[in-house]
């Protein structure tokens, strides 16, 4: 059989018959050849480019570059707009609509004459969601990261994404700085093109891409303005027209291992949060059902926090400074004997050959196991009569005297009480309280907006404190801190026993034994049970509708139900 015949896009394009006509006379409608298409590979650039989100600002230049790659190994390449998500701007949550994409994704190569993607995405949800509608639709693709944004900077200080906001924002409230600094620092933080530049969600899940072995090595770590990250590009569009003659696909590549691989390097990197979340979506994506807290947990008390960025860790490194110490392939040689090297990837090569000459030029941003910045993992997961299917606790960004807390529960049914509460000089709590903010997980939010990062109360900040126990069914941003645990399954809106506390219970975690308690009996919860009634749904049409209804919970990756691998079999692709 010729090549010609075995690629996907000759269905639309080769066949004789009047959809064919059709399909060829549309092409040329755009100003095609048949030169430009006739044999060639035709590669999608999926491009989550808009004038709504800063951090993929340069997709629009870097696409071209792609474009260069694809046409020097022969392929054809064709833009093709998707949704673009920006989690700074969107409300109440970007995670709302990380299916929608990762259905548009899937749908958008499923329907078109496509032989492989490559998928421009790096935002907080956009490398998700892209990458779940990949692995749906199972052609070559190469993940190709948006790269950090340069390190912030105001009066001569330099500023992190998301941590130093926070910070600042305290300080604000304490009276400690004045309008003058506040606004350099609004100027100030965010600088470049590209994605939050500390540990956030954005650099976990880049960087989890790469080490599932979705993305060039490397390709995670270059600053999106940095030239290197035009150079990239160009590689990536390179790569993809050869892995569609090799025909390596992300089902080839995504195995247990890889899952396993991405896990340790998120705990290396001190990962967000919302890692968790993401991973276990795309192994179901991927059949890998066997995925789930516990691997987290696992290797969560083996592998130590390499990667000495904020928001962990005591520096002021940030992820350009990591690119400058060498990168991810440099922490993964540094990790390599909790990784599974022979690991296949989009380069062509192994996990192990892929890294294997990476060196660290800075010990201080790279550790070495020896001199971790965190001797575990930097994720816990608790369990308990108050989250039976587990919750997260991020103890390398915490005060470690929370770490064994027990205290009195002061609940909230949702935000604005919550926020009253926060800003009232004379509210009623101690430092020693537990803030338990409910309704906020992935129905009751919906889509478990970042809240859980719960500001101390204003009367607490003036005392000078700047971290107690606050526990939510909602996430945190990647770039937070704190004692807050978070993902509490079952939420709040289905019923779990979180929707059962009231003020004045105690509540213990245990963070070493990994436990988490509300000290009330069974009767009496069953007692409470009887009484509660679910909150009225946030949406009653739309897309939002459906997503409160097939919205899978935070242990099973937040997937919509109809999406998982198990619910069957998809359309294929069109012959007609
Ligand atoms: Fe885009 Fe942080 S807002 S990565």
């Amino acid at each position: 059989m010729t090549e010609q015949k075995t690629l996907r896009s000759q269905r639309w394009l080769a066949r004789e018959d009047f959809r064919t006509f059709n399909h060829r006379s549309r092409f040329m409608q755009m100003g095609y050849d048949r030169k430009d298409w006739e044999g060639k590979p035709i590669v999608a650039i999926l491009n989550s480019w808009s004038e709504f989100n800063p951090c993929h600002m340069h997709f629009r230049q870097r696409v071209d570059d792609v474009k260069r790659g694809v046409l020097q190994s022969g392929g054809f390449p064709l833009e093709l707009p998707v949704l673009s998500l920006n989690d700074a701007l969107i409300k109440p949550s970007a995670l709302l609509y990380r299916n929608m994409l990762a259905m548009e994704v899937e749908e958008m190569i499923r329907c078109h004459p496509v032989d492989a993607a490559v998928l421009m995405g790096g935002c907080d949800k956009t490398t998700p969601a892209m990458l779940l509608g990949a692995i749906s639709s199972d052609i070559p693709t190469v993940f190709l990261p948006a790269g950090p944004m340069l390190r912030g900077n105001s009066r001569g200080k330099t500023l992190g994404s998301g941590s130093d906001a926070f910070k600042f924002w305290d300080e604000r409230r304490a009276g400690t700085i004045s309008e003058a600094e506040w606004e350099g620092v609004i100027s100030g933080i965010a600088r470049s093109p590209g994605t939050c530049m500390t540990m956030g969600t954005a650099s976990t899940m880049t960087a989890i891409a790469e080490a599932l072995g979705m993305a060039l090595p490397g390709a995670s770590s270059i600053p999106a303005v940095d030239a290197a990250h035009q150079r990239m590009s160009v590689q990536a569009g390179r790569r993809i027209v050869e892995m569609v003659h090799e025909d390596l696909r992300p089902t080839q590549i995504l195995s247990r291992e890889a899952f396993l691989n991405a896990i340790a390097v998120a705990m290396a990197m001190g990962c967000s949060t919302n890692a968790i979340i993401h991973i276990i979506a795309l192994a179901r994506r991927a059949g890998r059902m066997d995925v789930g807290l516990d691997d987290f947990d696992r290797l969560s008390r083996q592998v130590p926090v390499l990667a000495n960025i904020r928001p962990n860790g005591t520096s002021q490194y940030l992820m350009e400074d990591f690119y400058y110490a060498g990168g991810l392939p440099a922490l993964m040689n540094r990790l390599s004997s909790f990784l599974h090297l022979d690991e296949k990837t989009v380069s062509g090569g192994s996990v192990g050959s892929n890294i294997e000459d990476a060196q660290v030029y800075n010990d201080d941003v790279i550790r070495s196991v020896e001199t971790a910045v965190y001797a575990e993992g930097s994720l816990a997961v608790l369990k308990g009569n108050l989250a039976p299917d587990g919750c997260v606790i991020k103890p390398s960004a915490m005060s470690a005297k929370f770490l064994r807390h027990s205290g009195t529960a002061v609940v909230f049914d949702d935000y604005p009480s919550l926020k009253a509460m926060l800003d009232d000089p004379d509210a009623d709590i101690t430092e020693d309280d537990v803030i338990v903010l409910r309704n906020a997980g992935p129905k009751g939010g919906p889509g478990m907006p970042e809240w859980g990062m719960i500001p101390v109360p204003l009367k607490l900040v003036r005392q000078g404190v700047r971290d107690m126990l606050r526990i939510s069914d909602a996430r945190m941003s990647g770039t937070s801190y704190g004692a807050c645990v978070l993902h509490v399954a079952p939420e709040a809106y289905i019923g779990g026993n979180l929707a059962l506390v009231r003020t004045g219970d105690t509540i213990t975690i245990d963070v070493p034994a990994r436990s988490i308690h509300l000290d009330v009996g069974d009767e009496e919860l069953a007692r409470r049970r009887a009484q509660w009634q679910a909150p009225p749904p946030r949406f009653e049409r739309g897309y939002g509708k459906m997503f409160i209804e097939h919205i899978l919970q935070a242990d099973q990756g937040c997937d919509m139900d109809f999406l998982t691998t198990q619910a069957g079999a998809s359309a294929g692709d069109p012959d007609i």
